[in-house]
């Protein structure tokens, strides 16, 4: 047990708190009924520190918590850390330059997708790591050496041509590199595009015909690298921008369109609509200005880039904090009308759970409304994730998945809701062990990785 006391980091406490126990439990109870079409695995990855402490939230060791449904039923729960160099020798520092340099010293910590027969769980300064369909580790992929350098949290499968359309950033030139991989899961492209500097950008939009780069003013520090500090921070003289590239394109395709500065680590979806290319995003004014810890609240905005008159007009959708946005996968990169976030409470704080309402927030972005499912106080969920019903005619018909962690019971679920309907009454609840607070996860049907 990780004893908490005043020295303890905010992000440790609560359900903050990492777990010390791999689990494999069959026997699972459900509430409810699972849908018989549902077949496959809901993962999701998270920071979970082996020593118990980590300096910073996005410092833990990844541990990916799966549940296996099929035929109606919860098969098993299994928890598991990512076997990176950091599990083998704990003496590993993650800031360390030569650790930071070496591909395979991933947290391996953020996300975890399927893609061409893998499941790679994926952090965004190394490579990503294999792993099997019991969330054991097969170990870290350089795509038969053609993956030069790191690979991000937030690749996107594209619906129609089964891409994996990626990027990896680098605190040292080319500080940006695009990455095509193919639906046979070959990386077939590496084009250098070029910034105005190293900065870390999280993640990016892909639409039917383009993606498109934010080039945000989270800017790298060598100097604070050697000491050993965090090394980004929020840079007054750093443009914001974005950039536009054909998929097959390359650098010299780009076209940059500037923005007002802010963060943002999450967009909800893109789309083009004619020449106009439509955001949807989690916005930050800034981010850490003023301490690593200097997270303002994400807000839904949208961006509409028109490519012609080369502007972009920026919409604040709501002034409700919110993070983790996400559409259908089916809908990456084409129109979406839904979309779905995890509602920040008011004065979320680690320390408080019991006295947060938790919520799922669905956004009808042709009608400009939302819906609000709350879930109660002290129930807290994460990234809601979209599963189609099968033959399901609307973009809505279909189920939110996400973890709930029950302050009371102290206590977590995986709960399976209507996504047309946001009854905050699940169809399905499994109950499970203390699953702490993490960051994404995926729906990986049994058809990607059985
Ligand atoms: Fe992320």
């Amino acid at each position: 047990m990780t004893t908490i006391d005043e020295t303890t980091p905010l992000h440790l406490r609560g359900n903050g708190r990492p777990v010390h126990v791999e689990h494999t439990i069959g026997d699972l109870r459900v509430t409810g009924s699972i849908p018989r079409e549902l077949d496959g695995r809901y993962v999701r990855n998270g920071a979970n520190p082996l020593s118990g402490l980590s300096a910073h939230p996005f410092f833990g060791d990844g541990m990916v918590h799966g549940v296996r449904l099929r035929d109606g039923e919860a098969e098993w729960y299994r928890n598991r850390y990512v076997r990176t160099p950091f599990i083998a020798d704990p003496s590993v520092d993650i800031l360390d330059p030569s650790v930071m340099m070496d591909m395979t010293a991933s947290k391996a910590n953020t996300h975890v997708v399927g893609h061409a027969g893998r499941i790679l769980a994926l952090e965004e300064g190394h490579f990503p790591y294999v792993l099997d369909g019991d969330l054991e580790t097969v170990g870290p992929l350089d795509f038969g050496g053609a993956l030069a350098g790191s690979f991000t949290a937030h690749p996107k499968i594209c619906p129609v041509t089964g891409e994996l359309l990626a990027f990896g950033y680098s605190v040292l030139e080319p500080y940006l590199r695009y990455l095509r991989v193919s639906a046979a899961g070959e990386l077939v492209q590496t084009e250098n595009i070029t910034v105005g500097g190293p900065t870390m950008m999280h993640d990016f939009n892909v639409t039917r015909d383009h993606v498109v780069f934010m080039d945000l003013p989270a800017v790298f520090d060598m100097e604070m690298a050697m000491r050993g500090e965090m090394p980004i921070h929020w840079d007054d003289d750093y443009a914001a921008r974005l950039g536009v590239m054909p998929r097959h394109g390359t650098d010299a395709d780009v076209r940059w369109f500037d923005i007002n500065p802010c963060y943002v680590f999450h967009p909800m979806n893109a789309y083009e609509d004619g020449s106009d290319i439509v955001i949807d995003v989690a916005r930050l004014s800034h981010v850490w200005r003023d301490s690593m810890m200097d997270f303002p609240s994400p807000e839904l905005w949208r961006w509409t880039i028109d490519t012609v008159g080369g502007t972009v007009r920026e919409e604040q959708i709501d002034d409700r904090p919110a993070e983790f946005p996400r559409v259908p996968d089916a809908l990456v990169g084409l129109k979406h009308r839904y979309g779905y976030m995890m509602g920040i409470p008011e004065n979320a704080t680690y320390d408080d759970p019991k006295g947060q309402s938790g919520t799922i927030l669905k956004y009808d972005r042709d009608r400009g409304t939302s819906t609000e499912l709350a879930l109660g106080r002290g129930r807290i969920p994460g990234e809601p994730v979209f599963v189609p019903a099968a033959n399901g005619a609307a973009e809505d018909d279909g189920y939110l998945m996400t973890y709930v962690y029950d302050a009371d019971s102290d206590a977590s679920s995986l709960e399976v809701f209507d996504a047309a309907t946001m009854d905050s009454s699940p169809i399905a609840s499994v109950e499970l062990p203390r699953v702490p607070f993490g960051f994404h996860g995926s729906w990986i049907s049994a058809s990607v990785a059985n």
